[in-house]
């Protein structure tokens, strides 16, 4: 039976000679498989695509060597000297063995070294402590590796997500009147919002700006950050009414009370405040389909006067050029959040211009799994 172009989903496949196809059909044969593992020439190249397909191959049990080390609190157990076996086993109540297996796992995956017959915690284990969100990014997978357990159907619609109930507040605004619900995400985004705020902060200048508004700011960790580097910045944060408290508390800590301004609402039902000069969406749209994200730049190029300035920064996908923390952990953990997608800068650019904004910039950033980051002007002079 033939199949057109349609029927299978692929393109058409030109005729005559194909040099990929060629390449495909010869590395996927067992024979050359077995002859290039020995070939002088290509052995060393073999081993190491050997151990890359290995590594995804068994990339999930690796992750849960790293949970188990990081839930047990074995890295703060190992940090400043090296424990045995037996000590360990007996204070995470697991028997010797299998305790010996999880220290033998940590070190092949330099989490731990073994040191004076026991072990203890390896630079990049050390990292994790300083990192910080890293080890509650880690501790809150075990609810995103269930919600990938059957990765098809996740990927067909059919299975109902516990991510999706574990941030509820992105349904809408009523899900985040809960208290308890909003602490538990606030956590989490403050924890890891200082690495993003870095690196927002290294890759644009926010010079000239004198009142920045902070859509979707959370408990305002960002504008914490952006308020210590430039003391001079007015700065209103707008978001649901259940994090209000917490970035007052947080304001108030830093002394940055006299220079902030915190307005309650929703950007679903409420016009944004108006009065800054530069509107900030810091890991907002990733978390909302398509109209909710067009809804809202339109609102915030309402909000802003002529000239004013766009800041968007989130992880983003590497578009034409997938990468992995936004291709492949960020799009499907926003799959398995059920409401919004990891979209490219260019998408994003797209979506600011359909919105009316100009001046559109990609600046890169020097650690993309950590944010990207998109910058636009609404037209005119101020
Ligand atoms: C992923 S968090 C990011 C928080 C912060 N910008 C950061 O990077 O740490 C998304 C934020 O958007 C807020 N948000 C979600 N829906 C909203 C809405 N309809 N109106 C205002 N804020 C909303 C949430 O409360 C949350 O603080």
């Amino acid at each position: 039976m033939t199949h057109t172009s349609s029927e299978s989903g692929l393109a058409r496949a030109p005729r005559g000679f194909s040099w990929r196809r060629w390449r495909n059909r010869k590395i996927a044969s067992p024979a050359f498989q077995s002859w290039a593992s020995r070939f002088a020439l290509t052995r060393r190249h073999s081993k190491r695509e050997g151990e890359k397909l290995f590594d995804l191959v068994s990339g999930f049990v690796y992750s849960q060597v790293l949970w188990a080390v990081v839930d047990l609190d074995l890295l703060t157990a190992t940090c400043d000297a090296p424990q045995s076996v037996s000590a360990l086993a007996s204070r995470c109540r697991i028997p010797e063995d299998r305790m010996q297996a999880l220290c033998q796992a940590a070190t092949a995956l330099e989490l731990f070294e073994r040191v004076k017959g026991g072990y203890q915690l390896a630079p990049l284990g050390a990292a994790l402590i300083g990192v910080p969100g890293v080890i509650g990014m880690i501790q809150h997978h075990d609810v995103f590796y269930r919600d990938l357990e059957d990765p098809i159907a996740l990927l067909r619609g059919e299975k109902e997500t516990e991510l999706a109930r574990f941030w509820p507040y992105v349904f809408g605004a009523g899900s985040a009147e809960n208290p308890e619900v909003a602490d538990r995400y606030s956590r989490l985004m403050a924890d890891s919002q200082s690495l993003v705020a870095e690196e927002t902060l290294r890759t644009i200048s926010f010079d000239g700006i004198r009142r920045l508004l902070d859509v979707g700011g959370g408990t305002g960790a960002f504008l914490a950050a952006v308020g210590a580097r430039y003391p001079d910045l007015k700065m209103t944060l707008f978001d649901l009414p259940a994090v209000a408290p917490a970035a007052e508390a947080r304001f108030l800590d830093r002394g940055l009370s006299d220079r902030t301004r915190i307005v309650s609402g929703s950007f679903r039902d409420d016009p944004l405040p108006e009065g800054a000069d530069a509107i900030s969406l810091i890991r907002v749209l990733y978390d909302h389909a398509d109209e909710t994200v067009r809804a809202l730049l339109a609102s915030v190029h309402a909000a802003l006067p002529a000239g004013g300035r766009l800041i968007v920064s989130e992880p983003m996908s590497g578009g034409d050029q997938p990468q992995r923390a936004g291709d492949a952990y960020f799009a499907f953990y926003c799959m398995a959040m059920q409401t919004g997608r990891a979209r490219s800068a260019a998408r994003i650019a797209e979506l600011a211009q359909e919105a009316g904004f100009v001046e559109i910039e990609i600046p890169a950033t020097r650690r993309p799994f950590i944010t990207s980051v998109v910058t636009a002007r609404k037209p005119g002079v101020a």
